[in-house]
C-alpha cells in the first residue's frame, strides 16, 4: 500500500470513487454544495486500486476535512490518511482541523473523538436543508438511525 497526492493524473479515478461512497461529486455541507471534484486530498492505493481517500479544503488558518473513507476497514487505512492530513495542516500553519459528521454515522464519532478531535457543533436538523440540494440523500442512514444532524468536531494544532 502507498500513498498519492490528489492529482491531474488521478483526478478522474477518485471522482469516480467518490461517486460511489457519495452519490455523486456533490456534498452538502451546513447548506452549502461543496464540489468535492476540485478539493486537495490523499489516496491511499493497493496496486492501481484506490484503498482509501481523504479529501481537505484549507482556507486561512483553518482546514477541513471534506470526506475520509476507508474501503478495508480496522486496517489502519483511516488513521494514516488522517495523520497525512494533520502533517499537511501543521506545515500549512493551520491552527486547527475540522470534520463534520452525521448524527448516524457512529464509526466516525467513535473515530475521531479516540484521535484528538471533539464535539464542538450541533447542526440540528442540518439535513432537511441537506436534502433540498441533494434530494439522494437518505431518509435514514447507518444502522437505520435516522438521519437528520451534523455534528462538528475540532482538533486544535
Ligand atoms: C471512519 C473510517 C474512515 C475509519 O477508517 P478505517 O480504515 O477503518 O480506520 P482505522 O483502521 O485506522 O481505524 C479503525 C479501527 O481499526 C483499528 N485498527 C487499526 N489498524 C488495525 C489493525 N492493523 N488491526 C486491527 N485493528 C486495527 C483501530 O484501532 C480503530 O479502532 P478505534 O477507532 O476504536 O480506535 C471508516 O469507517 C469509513 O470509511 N467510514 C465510512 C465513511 C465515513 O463515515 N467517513 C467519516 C466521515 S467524514
Amino acid at each position: 500500500m502507498y500513498i498519492r497526492k490528489i492529482s491531474s493524473e488521478n483526478r478522474n479515478q477518485v471522482n469516480d470513487f467518490i461517486i460511489s461512497k457519495w452519490f455523486s461529486t456533490d456534498m452538502v455541507v451546513r447548506g452549502e454544495l461543496v464540489d468535492m471534484s476540485t478539493l486537495d486530498g490523499f489516496i491511499m492505493y493497493d496496486g492501481e486500486n484506490i484503498l482509501g481517500l481523504v479529501t481537505y479544503i484549507i482556507k486561512e488558518n483553518e482546514c477541513e476535512i471534506m470526506s475520509l473513507d476507508s474501503l478495508k476497514e480496522n486496517h489502519g487505512i483511516g488513521t494514516t490518511l488522517l495523520n497525512k492530513v494533520i502533517e499537511i495542516a501543521r506545515e500549512k500553519k493551520c491552527i486547527k482541523i475540522k470534520v463534520i459528521t452525521t448524527n448516524d454515522n457512529i464509526n466516525a464519532i467513535r473515530f475521531y473523538q479516540k484521535r484528538g478531535f471533539d464535539m464542538t457543533k450541533l447542526y440540528y436538523n442540518a439535513l432537511d436543508i441537506s436534502r433540498k440540494l441533494k434530494p439522494s440523500i437518505p431518509l435514514v442512514g447507518n444502522s437505520g438511525i435516522p438521519l437528520k444532524h451534523e455534528i462538528e468536531f475540532e482538533m486544535n494544532l
